[in-house]
């Protein structure tokens, strides 16, 4: 057995009984500020998009209709969310508002809305931070002011994806993210990704240096708006920036700790290594978290990206055993269980993943107490990639949840 390989993993709960003295200090998620008590379970459409040309999804209401009526048969699990990623709007500008709509020739979302809330499931859409630059001259929404006068100013401002940062302190910044989110809510949308937020989304260069403040004004305009939306901040957030994770866990219900774990253009959706680096950048960040104090609650969920179990290797990348511990990992961690997977060819080993009994009460398990690393090669907090990881007790029955793995 190389290296990079799980060959062992074990997945058990343990009553404990006399040997472990009860007690709250635990750690422990708390509701998030918009009141979820569970991460999102579902579907997002990034995976498939990223496949080599001639095998990607073409992203329109018919392609993810037919991906999410899929989830029927899971739906009674909690893997409700339709979630799509970029490429549902139009790219370059919004409406006479300013506000980010959906593409029409490929997209009708309040249509899209009502047919998934029919049938029990929710509906997800992406947005970037900021306001599009062919739009400066537009008013906000219910205001005098126009795009130009919230328009940040220096580094906070060297424009991307068509976009110009705001001053998210500026009059006007608000009403802009509350008109954003009043329409989206008219249609129905149930979960917003909103992406390139900083620090973090390291990659580009040309990014604003801060754009913490959108999360913070989509938080308050998801609150105004009176409905219950997920709100997901994207990607590989600097959670070791105190002043920023402090924003983060604040206003979002989800954080993605890392960078995307999926291939981009290749016939297969992920890679091993990539996994481990994922699950090694989950290590540390709840490592972290412990170190402030098992009392100090987490109040949003770690995004360790799509979860990519429901298909055979020849489309996943992995093999049934590495799908299992992906599985594992991403559950224990309370992560985020949207899939990244071809809905319309689950095997069998992936449906069974999904809708094993004892992994799904662990997931309302772990929806209350994240893994932490606790033994492994060198001790708690250094090492590479430990082994064994628990998850509770909960104070009230003495339950844990324990994964030992073997990385090879
Ligand atoms: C980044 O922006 C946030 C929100 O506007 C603000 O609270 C924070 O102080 C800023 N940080 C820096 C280093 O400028």
């Amino acid at each position: 057995m190389g290296p990079y390989r799980c060959s062992l993993l074990y997945f058990f709960i343990l009553p404990f009984l006399v040997t472990i003295t009860l007690s709250v200090d635990v750690l422990h998620y708390q509701t998030t500020p918009h009141g979820f008590a569970a991460p999102p379970r579902g579907w997002n459409s990034f995976g498939l998009q990223s496949l080599e040309d001639d095998q990607k999804l073409i992203l329109n209401q018919d392609n993810v209709i037919s991906q999410c009526e899929n989830l029927k048969g899971i739906s009674h699990l909690g893997y409700t969310y339709c979630s799509l990623d970029s490429g549902w709007s139009v790219g370059c500008n919004g409406d006479d508002f300013g506000r980010t709509i959906y593409d029409s020739s490929l997209f009708d979302i309040p249509a899209l809305a009502k047919h998934l809330h029919d049938r029990g499931l929710k509906v997800g859409i992406y947005i970037n931070p900021g306001f599009f630059e062919a739009d400066k001259e537009k008013t906000i929404k219910g205001t005098n002011i126009k795009f130009s006068e919230i328009a940040a100013t220096g580094d906070q401002n060297p424009g991307f994806n068509c976009r110009l940062n705001v001053d998210w302190d500026a009059p006007g910044a608000q009403e802009y993210c509350n008109s954003n989110v009043n329409l989206w809510a008219s249609w129905g949308v149930d979960y917003i990704k909103l992406d390139y937020i900083t620090p973090g989304s390291p990659d580009g260069g040309t990014l604003p240096v801060n754009s913490s403040g959108s999360v913070a004004c989509y938080d308050r305009a998801i609150q105004q708006s009176g409905r219950d939306i997920f709100l997901e901040i994207s990607w590989k957030l600097d959670w070791r920036i105190e002043w920023a994770y402090g924003i983060y866990k604040s206003s979002a219900d989800a954080i993605r700790i890392d960078q995307d774990v999926n291939n981009a253009h290749e016939s297969t959706l992920v890679k091993w290594a990539t996994v481990q680096r994922t699950i090694e950048m989950y290590r540390e960040y709840i490592l972290e978290q412990k170190q402030k104090g098992v009392n100090v609650p987490l109040t949003a969920y770690p995004d360790l990206d799509n979860l990519y179990v429901g298909n055979a290797e020849a489309l996943t990348g992995l093999d049934d055993q590495q799908r299992k511990s992906v599985m594992a990992h991403w559950v224990g961690a309370g992560a985020s269980l949207l899939l990244g997977s071809d809905l319309t060819q689950l095997d069998d080993f992936g449906s069974s993943l999904l809708s094993d009994a004892l992994i799904n009460e662990m997931t309302h398990f772990t929806a209350k107490y994240p893994m932490w690393p606790l033994r492994g090669k060198a001790g708690e907090t250094a090492g590479y990639q430990h082994q064994v990881w628990i998850a509770g007790p909960d104070p009230e029955t003495g339950v844990a949840v324990l994964l030992v793995t073997n990385y090879g």
